[in-house]
């Protein structure tokens, strides 16, 4: 059981081009052993860029995650006049406050990521030009009348296909008014543009939650002294300026959850990751975990620049269980959710999943897409409506499934291929690079050129 691989802290983003766009995954006949540290994290790397940029003064940026994900939001802020310069994880941003972007001469472009393409929106709704916002095929079948709708009951204009459901929006911002929203979903991106458009507003916008969700923007804001108050899922924020400030990214939990998954089911593993952020809007994929029987434990936990972050050991398990996904959890394992189809598969008895219907506006109809693809290999899995049911143990048997162009499920039915009996051609491969450009290096798929 020797050290298997060891993940450079800084991961390369060429090492991404170097992957075939279809893999063979052979089935892991050896443990996964070693200590890991995982990229670092999306949701805060876009958080750190864009409030940085709206700041006043030079913002040092280490860890950064430089997946296409995050390069998209430094694009389209290098379009709005924001200089941005840095490599190799480590980026300086110089705010100059939000009065200070230009109107872009060109369209911006946010590929595949609805986090750039929501909370841009959401700044974009505070200025007094003219702007259009677009994406990828994905990214522009995505829903966005949930941000465009209280950014225009804000003041905002905003015209879209679909009575501005979708991309591509042209934006004239300006003149705010702070107000009430109640959501319907429980959405980071929603309410993170909401914020970032009440910065500009005129008076106190308020945002109330149906459930927590992530909470990296508030916890940010606040940090860099916003006017912003939380109570329970109620937050109020007040017009402001922000002030410069060093972030420095954690590894990004749900990178970490592919790992973690690994290594309950691929026998006699036992892994450590390191320096993973532990924000408890962002982990109730551990206590899925830990109720299916999961070994899981974290080793430390310190804080970091206002975020949890700490170590976590996970060791393989013979007798994982089927369990029924508590609702209220859905938010905070919005994105670990289908690896719950891997892990029913695994398990004795069945494991539940329902509610979950945000799935299937993610970067692919994540529902449809998990159980057609799993059920390709031989899981017993069953579509429902808003989630699936799986029943285990199962041995798969592995055969040919396409990732439809979504960064999870590549990573998904990589590592099914890890447990399969024949193993996995996957189709799509390179969506890692969304997320977690060397994936397939770092867990030891494909060898390094
Ligand atoms: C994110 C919020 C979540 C999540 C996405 C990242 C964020 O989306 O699924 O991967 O960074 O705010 P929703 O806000 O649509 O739930």
């Amino acid at each position: 059981m020797g050290v298997l691989v060891q993940i450079p802290v800084s991961l390369n983003w060429e090492a991404a081009e170097l992957i075939e766009d279809t893999i063979f995954i052979k089935p892991r006949r050896m443990p996964l052993t070693g200590t890991f540290q995982v990229p670092g994290d999306k949701s805060i790397s876009h958080r750190a860029l864009i409030l940085s940029a709206l700041a006043h003064g030079t913002s040092k940026v280490e860890g950064l995650l430089e997946s296409r994900d995050v390069l998209s939001t430094i694009e389209v802020l290098r379009r709005l006049g924001v200089e941005i310069y840095g490599s190799g994880g480590d980026y300086w941003i110089e705010g100059k406050g939000p009065e200070a972007l230009r109107e872009p001469d060109e369209i911006l472009m946010a590929h595949n990521s609805g986090t750039t393409a929501r909370l841009m929106l959401g700044v974009l709704a505070g200025r007094d030009f003219f702007s259009v916002i677009t994406g990828d095929d994905s990214l522009r079948r995505r829903p966005m009348a949930r941000v465009v709708k209280p950014l225009q009951d804000m003041g905002a204009t905003i015209l879209g296909r679909q009575g501005g459901d979708r991309l591509p929006l042209a934006v004239k911002g300006g003149k705010l008014r702070g107000r009430k929203h109640t959501l319907k979903v429980a959405s980071a991106q929603v309410k993170s543009a909401i914020l970032l458009a009440g910065l500009s507003a005129k008076g106190e916008t308020v945002v109330v939650e149906p459930r927590q969700s992530r909470d990296h923007t508030e916890r940010m804001m606040a940090a860099r002294g916003a006017s912003i108050e939380k109570e329970d899922t109620t937050i109020r924020i007040s017009p402001g300026e922000m002030k410069a400030m060093d972030v420095k990214v954690p590894g990004d939990f749900s990178s970490a959850a592919f790992l973690i998954t690994a290594a309950l089911i691929i026998p006699e593993s036992r892994i450590r990751i390191q320096g993973v952020n532990l924000n408890p809007t962002r982990t109730a994929f551990l206590k899925m975990v830990r109720m299916m029987g999961g070994k899981v434990k974290i080793i430390s936990e310190w804080n970091e620049g206002g975020e949890p972050v700490g170590e976590i050991e996970v060791q393989y398990t013979s007798n994982l269980v089927g369990i029924r996904v508590d609702p209220a959890d859905i938010p905070s394992a919005i994105d670990e959710l289908p690896l719950l189809a891997l892990l029913g598969s695994m398990a004795y008895g069945e494991t539940l999943l329902d509610e979950a219907e945000e799935l299937r506006v993610k970067e692919s109809d994540r529902i449809a897409v998990t159980v057609s693809q799993m059920a390709s290999l031989g899981a017993r899995i069953e579509e429902l409506p808003q989630g699936f049911a799986v029943m285990g143990p199962i041995k798969l048997h592995g055969g040919r499934v396409i990732s439809h162009g979504d960064h999870r499920m590549a990573m998904l039915l990589a590592l099914a291929g890890l447990v399969s009996q024949e193993g996995v051609t996957l189709e799509g491969a390179q969506a890692v690079d969304v997320s977690w450009p060397g994936f397939f290096h770092d867990l030891g798929i494909v060898e390094e050129e």
